[in-house]
């Protein structure tokens, strides 16, 4: 890693900052004071800025309860980030893994590590994101075995995978997909001739939303956790 890059990782100085102070001989690597930002670094090198030994960066991993109201992408004009309920230095470099609407609520995962990331959302791991779902309609039979048995949703190449579905009230419904399209079960639910009324993320993989919060508290992830999402190469 450059020697930028991580000053600007493990410190609160944007990179043109970290530059500057590399510039000004801020830095001691292994000793000897380095003045150049493309300096390369790896783990076994020992950095000192401003008299501070500085260590390697940890990649981070938190789960939150996000609640209504946020996006699941950087902050915009009208809306604020779910990353930013999270009381954490260096927010910048953190980013939700996939994405809930802005109205939808409950399990989201924050990391600074793109790789387990992707492994979560690459289509091809199937990973099994649970949401509970609150309907306008009473769903017939005959609409639970559509989605149960893969429907076509408009503007997609293929078929959705089959939604598993188990009955938890007379319009309340806990669904499993093994897919990430966009708005999925507002879709799948508005092919069927239903509507979403609210909609809560439960769990992804075998990671359980934490009872412990409320919406809008976050924890850091159990290093179980995080394995057991990890993909397996
Ligand atoms: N499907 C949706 O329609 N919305 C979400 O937020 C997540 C899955």
């Amino acid at each position: 890693m450059r020697l930028d890059r991580y000053l600007s990782h493990v410190t609160d100085l944007t990179r043109a900052q970290a530059q500057r102070s590399i510039r000004s001989g801020a830095v001691i690597v292994d000793g000897v004071t380095t003045t150049d930002p493309a300096r390369h670094l790896t783990p076994s090198n020992a950095v000192v800025h401003k008299g501070e030994r500085l260590s390697w960066p940890q990649p981070r991993y938190f789960m939150l309860h996000k609640p209504s109201g946020y996006v699941c992408t950087a902050r915009d004009a009208r809306h604020r980030s779910a990353v930013d309920l999270l009381d954490e230095p260096r927010k910048r470099d953190l980013h939700c893994v996939g994405r809930l609407d802005l109205d939808t609520t409950g399990l989201v995962l924050i990391t600074d590590d793109g790789e387990w990331s992707h492994g979560i959302t690459a289509p091809r791991r199937a990973v099994e994101k649970v949401y509970r779902v609150t309907l306008a309609d009473i769903l017939t039979k005959e609409a639970a075995q559509v989605l149960c048995s893969g429907v076509q949703l408009r503007g997609e190449p293929q078929p959705c995978r089959p939604a598993k579905l188990e009955a938890c009230g007379q319009t309340e419904w806990r669904v499993t997909l093994t897919e990430g399209k966009y708005h999925e079960v507002k879709r799948l639910f508005a092919a069927v001739g239903n509507h979403v009324l609210s909609l809560h993320r439960e769990r992804i993989g075998a990671v359980q939303l934490d009872s412990g919060l409320d919406a809008g508290g976050y924890r850091p992830l159990a290093a179980h956790e995080v394995e057991c999402l990890r993909a397996k190469s």
